[in-house]
């Protein structure tokens, strides 16, 4: 009896022992998993409040300037080339794609579908996840129902992505532009921004969220352990892609490929457009700091260039007073984004702008 239960307590000290070790031994791998950096907070965490790299852009390159490094195309442009971009671009080339979810169709769609989209309506796609049947007899076919969830994450936001590419896609149109919600897009400023450049080309352009590319493991072309550095237009400025670079993105974003390409990468929407061009395709983005987004002291905005401006944006409930300097017709009281003002500014015909002659008096 003695002897056996000597033995069972030194069975015991071995055991204790080794899981000590083995525990000593797990401690630094755990570690060193938790302290890799996840890409998704690299792309999401660090938005910059002023454009980045103001300096690097000047005006958007002109179709003959622009060199496509991905498909090593020299400046020299074909003769079809040359054909396609004397065709002055008009606004029906476009396909404008706003992202919206069930909860903003009243609150912020409606103000949209007011001022801008009565511009520019069969350009305009609604891109949403409900069935709205006031929304469906007001906007009609260029309401989707992407049937995507309405929950606010990275997942549902690739859904819509991905159906709003393949719906480009079927369209034929000549630029692929997407934006949100919140923003309101000077449609004559987007066809002059455009016009200088070709769809036929690789062009993506927009505004960089980041001062700094974002870097990634290569988990889609290679096995991870390459990384890949790439620039992202944000999502919430809005950015274009012309038709040539969009079907090359073909393999990687057609047909829910999006969503297993956003998946294999594990970053958000606007971010894995950006994986896909610069990182995959090697076609550089241009940064414009025509478009805007809420993340950006808006106030800030010149109020001589306002009207120049690509896209413009406001400040959600959090921040109510970021919005644009303008000395419109409407009050801040009755026109508390300034997207009223501005459009009766841009378009003065409007039926609902206050007559100029009746209101100097
Ligand atoms: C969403 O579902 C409806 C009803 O099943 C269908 O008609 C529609 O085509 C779907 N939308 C998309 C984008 O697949």
């Amino acid at each position: 009896m003695k002897v056996s239960c000597l033995e069972f307590s030194k069975i015991c000290f071995v055991l204790s022992v080794c899981l000590c070790a083995a525990l000593l031994l797990l401690i630094p791998w755990r570690q060193r998993d938790l302290s890799q950096p996840h890409p998704v907070l690299t792309c999401t965490n660090t938005y910059l409040e002023t454009p980045a790299e103001p300096a690097r852009f000047t005006a958007p390159l002109r179709w003959e300037e622009w060199e496509s490094p991905g498909a090593g195309v020299k400046a020299a442009a074909t003769a079809e080339d040359r054909q396609l971009a004397k065709k002055p671009l008009r606004v029906e080339d476009l396909f404008i794609a706003v992202k919206t979810t069930k909860k903003y169709h009243k609150s912020r769609l409606s103000l949209l579908m007011q001022t801008w989209i009565s511009r520019a309506k069969l350009q305009t796609f609604i891109f949403t996840d409900w069935e709205d049947q006031e929304l469906r007899q007001e906007a009609g076919d260029q309401m989707v129902n992407t049937n995507c969830s309405s929950v606010h994450t990275r997942q549902a936001l690739c859904c819509k992505m991905a159906v709003e590419y393949d719906k480009f896609v079927l369209s034929g149109k000549k630029w692929f532009c997407h934006v949100d919600d919140d923003n309101y897009v000077n449609v004559r400023a987007l066809v002059d921004l455009l016009s200088a450049l070709s769809p036929s080309r690789d062009v993506y352009v927009g505004r960089p969220s980041l001062n700094h590319p974002v870097e990634t493991p290569d988990r889609v072309k290679g096995d991870g352990s390459v990384t890949l550095k790439f620039w992202f237009a944000t999502g919430g400025a809005g950015f274009c892609i012309s038709r040539g670079l969009a079907l090359k993105m073909s393999p990687w974003a057609s047909m829910g490929n999006f969503i297993s390409t956003a998946e294999k990468v594990r970053l958000p929407d606007d971010c894995t457009i950006g994986y896909i061009i610069e990182g995959l395709l090697e076609v550089k983005m241009q940064h414009s700091n025509l478009f805007h987004s809420h993340l950006e002291n808006l106030e800030r905005l010149s109020p001589d260039s306002l009207l120049q401006q690509v896209t413009l944006s406001y400040g959600g409930p959090e921040n109510q007073r970021n919005v644009v300097r303008v000395s419109g017709p409407f009050s801040v009281k009755e026109d508390p984004t300034r997207f009223k003002s501005v459009h009766c500014l841009l378009y003065p015909d409007t039926s609902w702008c206050p007559d100029r002659r009746s209101t100097s008096r």
